[in-house]
């Protein structure tokens, strides 16, 4: 099944639903969605959601059986691809045979998932601690630098997402946090190297890497270095923009850190398992953190799941020091299970590997040639399939598509087109990622890269 053309004629959407049942379906869920359920981070009553009858692979059905190449991954989050068979069968016989057990029990899906993390994860990230998502596994990994250094405050850079809870969306560099902010977090933000937009005044990389180190150096000596417990960094920030660290950067941070006594938090829920096009971003740059927090693709978004990895000096703090924090659903066996499948499917079809191919042969090449033809694009960013395209109104100022933090009829625009032509790209303020699963065809891409030179045409009526 694999064009709009053969389902409707066919009438029957991948996972066997009648389409027009489930049209009909789609409806009144429509309905009773906006009478009932209250959305994430939005004004309620502006709201124009989208439904989703089904998906497979690479793609997904909307509300009207339109067949849409989801470019957006969800929430950067399906990187096997929807509906992996594996790991639908591997949910189901987990479900089969045991739903749930409460947290303080051994389950062997809880065991399985945390041996195939622990030999993924780089130097002695040797045990994980399970979460339901990023966010809760962002606030466990401050609150194990904090008891293990017996500090508390945590710098985190601007243009930065760490999650929606209190003390991830207070470490969170993006207007999200704005309104969530209190002021008693003990958050210090500063900036991160980022070239395009620089703040360092910075022409080169080196240079770029060079002066945020520098800052970031002087920064927390004028804070009190013996006051920090953490560093908490995206490897590779994903929401806020897609900016690959330039070389020397991260190995940069890991020296402060050492020299102060600092906790260093790799931050992987976006960037982890296969996005970059190694099992986690931070293995591009060769450093080692202390704690590691993942979700999102651990699982492909099948089930939620989340975690924070923790190296042997922080587990031995709590050898014998209760770790005072738990949850609930703390390895629930759908999840762990969901997790087993994934990174087993992963790796037995070479996800990662493609991932890196595609990144480096096919989307990064073609991308780079779209922001060569079109005056809308100001720059392209990114590694496997993880990619923005930071639009501009002009390439020379730079001056964004749309503003921080805002959205604009240019960019409206430009995600119309996008949808028109049968493509879900993700989408923030002035930029447009191209995230597909690790999975993603060459022909895929080949096609999304189509429909995309059509809509920054849209984009480029809007430049001056
Ligand atoms: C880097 C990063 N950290 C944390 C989170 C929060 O994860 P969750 O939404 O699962 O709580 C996200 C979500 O997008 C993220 O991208």
């Amino acid at each position: 099944m694999s064009s709009t053309t053969e389902i409707t004629e066919a009438h029957i959407l991948p996972g066997g639903q009648d389409l027009d049942a489930a049209m009909a379906e789609g409806r009144h869920a429509h309905d009773v969605d906006r009478q009932h359920v209250f959305h994430s981070w939005s004004a309620q009553a502006q709201l124009k959601p989208m439904t989703v009858l089904a998906a497979q692979g690479s793609y997904l059905w909307d509300g009207e059986g339109t067949r849409l190449l989801d470019f957006s991954s969800q929430m950067v989050n399906t990187n096997i691809g929807h509906q992996h068979p594996k790991v639908v069968a591997a949910i189901a016989e987990q479900a089969a045979k045991l739903c749930t057990v409460a947290p303080a029990h051994i389950n062997p899906a809880r065991s399985e998932a945390a041996r195939l993390i622990a030999e993924r994860t780089p130097g002695d990230l040797n045990k994980v601690f399970f979460t339901n998502g990023g966010a809760d596994a962002v606030e466990h990994a401050v609150r194990m630098a904090r008891l293990h250094t017996g500090r508390y405050k945590v710098l985190s850079r601007y243009r930065s997402y760490h999650g929606g809870t209190d003390t991830a969306v207070n470490l969170t560099g993006d207007p999200r946090r704005w309104p969530n902010d209190y002021g008693n977090s003990g958050v210090v933000h500063f900036n991160g190297p980022f070239l395009y937009r620089s703040s360092f005044n910075a022409e080169t990389e080196e240079q770029e890497s060079q002066r945020a180190l520098d800052y970031l150096d002087r920064l927390i000596q004028m804070e009190g270095p013996m006051s920090f417990a953490a560093i908490i960094l995206e490897s590779v920030p994903g929401t806020a923009g897609i900016m690959v660290p330039p070389p020397g950067y991260m190995a940069g941070v890991r020296e402060i850190c050492d020299r102060y006594g600092i906790v260093f938090i790799a931050d992987e829920v976006m960037a982890g398992f296969g996005r970059t096009g190694k099992w986690f971003a931070i293995d591009h740059f060769d450093v080692v953190p202390d704690l590691m927090t993942f979700a999102k693709g651990v699982t492909s978004g099948y089930v939620p799941l989340g975690g924070v990895a923790i190296n042997d000096a922080i587990a031995a703090t709590f050898a014998d020091r209760a770790y005072p924090g738990g949850l609930t659903y703390s390895g629930h066996p759908l999840a762990t299970a969901c997790a087993v499948a994934t990174i087993n499917a992963m790796e037995d079809e070479g996800m990662v590997t493609n991932a890196a191919r595609i990144g480096e042969q096919v989307l990064g090449p073609g991308l780079r040639d779209l922001a060569s033809r079109h005056p809308s694009v100001g720059e392209v960013r990114g590694l496997g399939v993880f990619w923005a395209l930071d639009l501009v109104k002009n390439k020379q100022t730079r001056e964004p598509l749309a503003p921080y933090g805002g959205s604009s009829p240019a960019m409206a625009a430009v995600l119309h087109e996008c949808k028109a032509g049968g493509l879900l790209p993700f989408s923030n303020f002035n930029r447009i990622h191209a995230v597909p699963p690790c999975n993603v065809t060459d022909a895929e891409v080949a096609e999304g890269l189509r429909i995309l030179d059509a809509a920054l045409t849209v984009a480029d009526g809007y430049t001056s």
